[in-house]
């Protein structure tokens, strides 16, 4: 896909300067919320986990078993180096090939909105697959319908989302139950989060 192979190849060369400029701790609060809902020593899977930080690192510091995937190779040797407990797999999010009921949470921050949105719906239908019954669903995307390219440190990026109701409504459309759904400011940016629930 176009898309995907474009995002690749940015983040590819500019992993380094993402994290350089990322604050690490902008939403250490709703990782502490998705950590509360797990069970002790669970398995989680981030989706677009990046170098591994914060999210990988802090889940695996807390005790759970961290499976995280990313389509760049740079994110994912970073995030080996940076949480050598995890497991790190190069593959997409569109692709989603694990066994039906394998995690106790899926975790994607800062990730889905680098997929077209005519994707969305089969991706969140694979997150409710994958899950266990039982089992929590973090996510973020952003707050208008939007679609198109724009220079991300300097490298063509492409983003793409649904308006919040809509996102909603697919979420619940495949099963999950929602837990909290709104816009939350973190690091002075404005994502549209949910906390679901496969029952
Ligand atoms: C903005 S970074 C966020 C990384 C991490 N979640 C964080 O919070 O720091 C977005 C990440 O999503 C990854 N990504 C984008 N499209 C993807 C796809 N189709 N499948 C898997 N990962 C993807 C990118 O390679 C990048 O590492």
């Amino acid at each position: 896909m176009f898309e995907t192979d474009m995002v690749k190849k940015s983040y590819n060369k500019i992993a380094a300067s993402y994290y350089s400029h990322r604050d690490l701790n902008k939403f250490n609060g709703e990782l502490d919320k998705f950590i509360d809902l797990l069970p002790k020593n669970g398995h989680v899977l981030d989706v677009g986990c990046g170098a591994g930080i914060p999210t990988g690192k802090y889940l695996v510091s807390r005790g759970l078993k961290v499976t995280g995937i990313d389509i760049s190779d740079t994110m994912l040797e970073m995030a080996r180096k940076n949480v050598p407990e995890g497991n790190f797999i190069n593959k997409d999010m569109n692709k989603l090939d694990f066994n039906e009921n394998s995690f106790d949470g899926i975790i994607s921050v800062y990730a889905l909105f680098h997929v077209p949105k005519k994707n969305h719906p089969n991706i969140f239908k694979q997150f409710f697959k994958i899950l266990k019954p039982g089992g929590i669903l973090l996510i973020n995307t952003g707050t208008s319908e939007s679609e198109g390219l724009s220079k991300f440190f300097g490298e063509s990026m492409f983003w793409s989302n649904y308006d919040p109701k809509k996102t909603l409504e697919i979420v619940k459309s495949v099963g999950f139950s929602i837990l909290f759904e709104g816009v939350l400011v973190r690091g002075g940016e404005f994502q549209y989060w949910i906390f679901a629930k496969k029952q």
